[in-house]
């Protein structure tokens, strides 16, 4: 069962709960490297329950009326660090460790804004969480178990962009080649490759690469084995200890 009742186990400070061994899965890369859609590979080749892809997107800060024009006219950085509410992301990290239900934000590339709308999640065992800064932040990097870099040819990566940005984030072509080589393609070299330096496993051709995944899923199936290992042995030292009561 996911949770165990209340009534089976005594109730001891060391005692780790099912869900306090959540597991989480960093994916960073360059935007239009394919994170989403490695993602979305491992999920389906992992095959498993309470699997979700949590994007670093939703957690874009909102802008000031100010800050928001010029995103329209794509002259705001939305690539450094500081467009990102980490803060709330590891609140939100943490929260789920825990085994607390959790509002996660909608954030609207159309109008640069968070919507009042939010998503709640509970109890996964897995998390994909991707985003370009998915290996910046030290405090998600404590509560990572493996660290994905995802690379690609920088040209593929534009190419992909323009075709999403003028799909489905409502941008011009000329718009999305601006922000390009002002912002995207500058913080790119200043913070997303260097990340490249932590990762465990750097996977080149993204989803494309096959043999990456099912090394990166049977790897994930090892620590969920450990960690379920792990809980058997303590829930059975409790056992043990509760019969001194
Ligand atoms: O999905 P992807 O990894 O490409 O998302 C990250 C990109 O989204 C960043 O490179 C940033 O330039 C872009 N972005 C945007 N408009 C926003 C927020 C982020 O174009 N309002």
């Amino acid at each position: 069962g996911k949770a165990a009742s209340a009534g089976e186990i005594p109730q001891k400070a060391h005692y780790s709960p099912p869900w306090a061994d959540m597991s989480i899965i960093g994916i960073a890369g360059s935007s239009g490297s394919g994170k989403t859609s490695l993602a979305v590979e491992i999920v389906q080749s992992l095959n498993l329950p309470w699997v979700i892809i949590l994007s670093i997107d939703s957690f874009y800060k909102s802008l000031t009326p100010g800050q928001n024009a010029m995103a329209h006219r794509n002259e705001y950085d939305l690539d450094s660090p500081e467009s990102i509410d980490f803060d709330l992301l590891v609140e939100k990290l943490i929260d789920l460790k825990q085994g607390k239900r959790t509002d996660i934000p909608i954030y609207s590339f159309q109008q640069h804004q968070r919507l009042d709308k939010t998503v709640s999640i509970y109890s996964p065992h897995v998390v994909l969480l991707e985003g370009i800064l998915a290996l910046h932040d030290p405090r998600v990097l404590d509560l990572l178990d493996m660290k994905i870099f995802v690379e690609a040819d920088p040209d593929v990566c534009l190419s992909r962009r323009i075709v999403r940005d003028v799909r489905e984030r409502g941008r011009t072509i000329e718009g999305v080649i601006k922000q390009w080589f002002r912002y995207v393609k500058p913080v790119f070299q200043k913070y997303v490759d260097p990340q490249r330096e932590i990762a465990d496993v750097i996977v080149p051709r993204g989803m494309q690469n096959k043999m990456a995944i099912q090394m990166i899923v049977n790897q994930t199936r090892q620590i969920l084995k450990e960690k379920s290992i792990r809980h058997n042995a303590e829930l059975e030292k409790l056992g043990q200890h509760s019969e001194d009561y």
